[in-house]
C-alpha cells in the first residue's frame, strides 16, 4: 500500500529533521495549512513522532532517509541487479512475507525483492509478532525458487551468514549469531530471519526470505517489543547507516548466496557461523512447544542442527525451538 502522493511528498519535506513552517508546507504541497495539519495527524497515528512548535511548524523527531528503489539499484553490482526481476516498495503492508508468499502462489519469479516502508502484522519465527514502525526497520523480503525442495536446507543459517557480512560491509561490528537465525548485540535482538517454503509440483519450491533489522526504532512502537532489543542507531551511538545503502549490501550477498545455495550448501557458510556464533560454551534452555530442555549450547551440526549438551543426557541435535539463555548468564558479544 502506498499512501497518498500528499503525504509522500509532505513525509520527504519533512525528512531532513528540520521544522517547516505549516503556511510553507501548505504552499509547496498545493493545499491548506488545515490539509497539512489533517496528514501530520494521520502520520503520527502510524507511528511517525513529529513536534509541533507554535511560529516554527512542524519537524519530524528523527531526520528521515525514505526508502528509494533507484538508490538501492544504483549501489548494486551489474550481477546483483540481474538478478532482481521486481523490486517492490510499499508505504504500510501487512507482512512483506506474507504479500510475496502470495506473489509467489500468483506465479512471481526467483529475484522478487518487496520492501516495506512499515508492517502492520510483521511476522516473527514461532508465530510472534515484529514490530516494523515507518522508516524506523528494514523490512525486506526476497523470493527465489528451487529445482530441489533439498536444495534448501540449512538455508536459514547460510541467510545469517549472508546478512553478518552485509552489515560488515557497512562498517558494523561485534554483532553475533544465535541459532537457528537472529543477530544479536550484547545479547540484544538487532534482527531476525523468517524463511518460508511453499513445495510446488516435482520437488520444486519456492522460499520466501524475510528479514527484518532494527535501524532506528521511536521509544513507542519499541515497548511492545518482548525481548531486550537493540537497533543500528543505539550500535552505532549515533546517525545509523543508510538504510537504501545497507539493503544494497544485503542484497548483493542475498543475490550470490541463493544463487549458488543449491551447489555450495551450507557447509560453504559453516565455519563463518560457528566463528560468529554468539551462544557456544553458555547454559541455555530450549522451548520447543511446551517443552523446555535445559544444556550447554555445544554449536550447530554439519546440518546446521543446534547440538545441546544435556549433561549426563549427553549431546542432543535439535532441528527446531528458541533457544534462551538462563538468568545466571553474563553477557556476550562477537568481536
Ligand atoms: C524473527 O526473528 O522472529 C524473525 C523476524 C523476521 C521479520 C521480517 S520483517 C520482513 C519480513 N516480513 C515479516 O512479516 N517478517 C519478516
Amino acid at each position: 500500500m502506498q499512501f497518498p502522493i500528499h503525504c509522500k511528498t509532505l513525509l520527504s519535506l519533512l525528512a531532513d529533521g528540520h521544522f517547516h513552517s505549516g503556511t510553507g508546507l501548505a504552499r509547496s504541497l498545493g493545499l491548506s495549512r488545515s490539509a497539512v495539519w489533517g496528514m501530520i495527524h494521520d502520520l503520527q497515528a502510524r507511528g511517525l513522532a513529529f513536534s509541533a512548535v507554535p511560529g516554527k511548524g512542524y519537524r519530524l523527531a528523527k531526520p528521515l532517509e525514505l526508502l528509494d528503489g533507484d538508490t538501492i539499484l544504483a549501489s548494486l553490482s551489474e550481477t546483483a541487479r540481474q538478478r532482481i526481476l521486481g523490486l517492490e516498495i510499499h508505504d504500510e503492508l501487512d507482512s512483506t512475507n506474507t504479500f510475496l508468499m502470495s506473489q509467489a502462489a500468483s506465479g512471481r519469479p526467483s529475484g522478487t525483492v518487496c520492501l516495506a516502508e512499515s508492517q502492520t502484522a510483521g511476522r516473527g519465527r514461532i508465530g510472534r509478532a515484529w514490530q516494523s514502525p515507518y522508516g524506523g526497520a528494514i523490512c525486506l523480503s526476497l523470493l527465489w525458487r528451487f529445482e530441489e525442495h533439498g536444495s534448501v536446507a540449512g538455508l536459514s543459517l547460510a541467510v545469517g551468514v549472508a546478512i553478518h557480512r552485509a552489515l560488515r560491509r557497512a562498517g558494523i561490528k561485534g554483532i553475533g549469531l544465535k541459532w537457528p537465525n537472529d543477530l544479536l548485540c550484547e545479547d540484544r535482538k538487532l534482527g531476525g530471519i523468517l524463511l518460508e517454503v511453499v513445495g510446488e509440483a516435482h520437488g520444486r519450491c519456492a522460499v520466501v526470505v524475510g528479514i527484518g533489522l532494527n535501524v532506528q526504532l521511536p521509544s513507542g512502537p519499541a515497548k511492545a517489543i518482548d525481548q531486550a532489543w537493540t537497533d543500528l542507531s543505539q550500535i552505532i551511538g549515533g546517525k545509523p547507516p543508510s538504510r537504501n545503502q545497507l539493503i544494497a549490501y544485503l542484497l548483493e550477498e542475498l543475490l550470490d548466496l541463493l544463487a549458488h545455495y543449491p551447489t555450495r550448501g551450507l557447509s560453504a557458510y559453516l565455519d563463518e557461523w560457528r566463528q560468529w556464533h554468539c551462544m557456544g560454551g553458555r547454559k541455555a534452555v530450549l522451548h520447543v512447544g511446551d517443552k523446555t530442555i535445559e544444556g550447554v549450547v555445544a554449536g550447530v551440526s554439519e546440518a546446521g542442527l543446534l547440538l545441546l549438551d544435556c549433561g549426563e543426557a549427553g549431546l542432543k541435535e535439535f532441528a527446531s525451538g528458541d533457544v534462551r539463555l538462563r538468568a545466571d548468564q553474563g553477557k556476550r558479544s562477537a568481536q
